[in-house]
């Protein structure tokens, strides 16, 4: 088996790591730079500031303070933006913020008149290579968006999720400081720990695996478990831990992609909104039971868990879920045992589903949906 690993982000990762985005926008020297945020409030962080008013006669400020980005989202920003000639985004948020800054970078390249268009671009993957580099500052730990290639955009008017995904669009580079994810909400902070988590497990299982992606899975599982309760009871010293395990989580799963868990979730999603890292959370106990026959060193992989076996990790899934303040039980989020059948049909994401180790059947998924029901 070729056994090869890619990933040319430039990481800058820990607690005041922020001090050196100045140095590396002045490094790439571009004429114009659009500087997307989530909220207003990133810009009282000293480096952002820093950064802001150093280039203030060519930088744009622009919020986005969308969850999950829409079609109709994105193509809203570009219309307003796409005039700019800019050369440089820096997008400072969560996963979608990073990610609506990542596709703009591949939209810029080419002339989009309508929604419609930009539907079917982005559908049949026609967008050009990037028009400009991006810098991902991530707020949220997380989605690891900032090293990997793809983007995610929602189409929920037609049930449907699309991505802005090459391999020429990695971020020029990552900048993962903990103090901006600090400000979450527990339930968030949770949630998106979850995230990183289920790609770290699936990324470890997936057929796509290799040697390198396989140790950052590990190693991100044990990071995370071992302080999501410092994360839960407000320890400071956890959004570090954090910001490290979805930064291997991302880097693992940038080579392999995810698999059952998070196809299964899309619709999920979709349909009830629950959050993103609450939905793939929720499965990753019944996949594991799914896949474990196909896993090989799986006790390697229980115990970055800190379990023995499945039972062990959905109680501690459970618990770190309800702990949270989120619910744990598709009912608890409004489903309906007739909804399955819609379910099941939604849940076989190319590229995901097929990535999964055990092979996925209408009836298994079913019975994946009915355990955590
Ligand atoms: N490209 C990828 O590799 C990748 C991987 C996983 C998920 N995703 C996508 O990322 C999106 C989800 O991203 P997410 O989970 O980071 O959440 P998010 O970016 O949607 O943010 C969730 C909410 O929290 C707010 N927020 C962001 N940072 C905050 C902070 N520091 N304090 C308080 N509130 C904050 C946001 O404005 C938003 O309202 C989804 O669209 C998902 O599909 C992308
Ligand atoms: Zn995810």
């Amino acid at each position: 088996m070729l056994n090869t690993y890619y990933n040319p982000v430039r990481t800058y990762q820990g607690v005041g790591s922020l001090s050196v985005l100045p140095q590396l926008v002045n490094g790439l020297n571009p004429k114009k730079i659009l500087l997307l945020i989530w909220d207003k409030s990133v810009l009282e962080n000293r480096y952002i500031k820093e950064t802001a008013a150093a280039f203030a006669d060519i930088l744009t400020i622009k919020t986005f303070a969308w969850s999950n980005p829409e079609m109709f989202q994105l193509y809203e920003i570009y219309n307003e933006t796409k005039n700019e000639n800019y050369e440089l985004v820096i997008a400072v948020g969560g996963g979608s913020v990073l990610d609506v800054g990542k596709s703009l970078c591949c939209l810029y390249a080419k002339p989009v008149d309508s929604l419609e268009t930009m539907r079917n671009m982005i559908a049949a993957k026609t967008y050009s290579k990037p028009h400009c580099k991006w810098i991902g500052v991530p707020t949220t730990a997380g989605t690891g968006s900032e090293v990997t290639c793809w983007a995610t955009v929602w189409d929920s008017e037609h049930n449907k999720k699309y991505s802005v995904d090459t391999q020429d669009n990695y971020a020029y580079a990552a900048v993962i400081d903990p103090v901006l994810a600090s400000s979450m909400p527990v339930k968030l902070a949770v949630s998106s720990a979850l995230d990183a988590v289920c790609h770290a497990a699936e990324s470890y299982w997936a057929k796509a695996g290799n040697t390198v992606s396989r140790a950052a899975a590990l190693a991100a599982i044990k990071i995370i478990m071992e302080n999501i309760d410092g994360l839960l009871c407000g320890k400071e010293e956890a959004h570090d831990a954090m910001a490290q395990g979805s930064m291997l989580a991302g880097l693992a799963f940038s080579n392999t992609r995810t698999t059952a868990c998070h196809s299964i979730s899309y619709p999920l999603t979709m349909k009830y909104h629950i959050p993103h890292g609450v939905a793939v959370s929720m499965l990753l106990a019944p996949v594991m039971r799914l896949n474990q026959p196909y896993i090989k060193n799986r006790k390697e992989l229980f115990g970055a868990f800190g379990v023995e076996n499945v039972s062990e990790l959905s109680e501690k899934v459970t618990a770190i879920l309800e702990k949270s303040g989120s619910p744990a039980k598709l009912s608890q989020w409004g489903a309906n045992e007739s909804d399955f059948e819609e379910l099941v049909a939604h849940s076989m994401t190319k590229g995901r589903a097929d990535n999964n180790p055990a092979e996925l059947t209408a009836v298994n998924v079913e019975e994946i949906l009915r355990s955590v029901f």
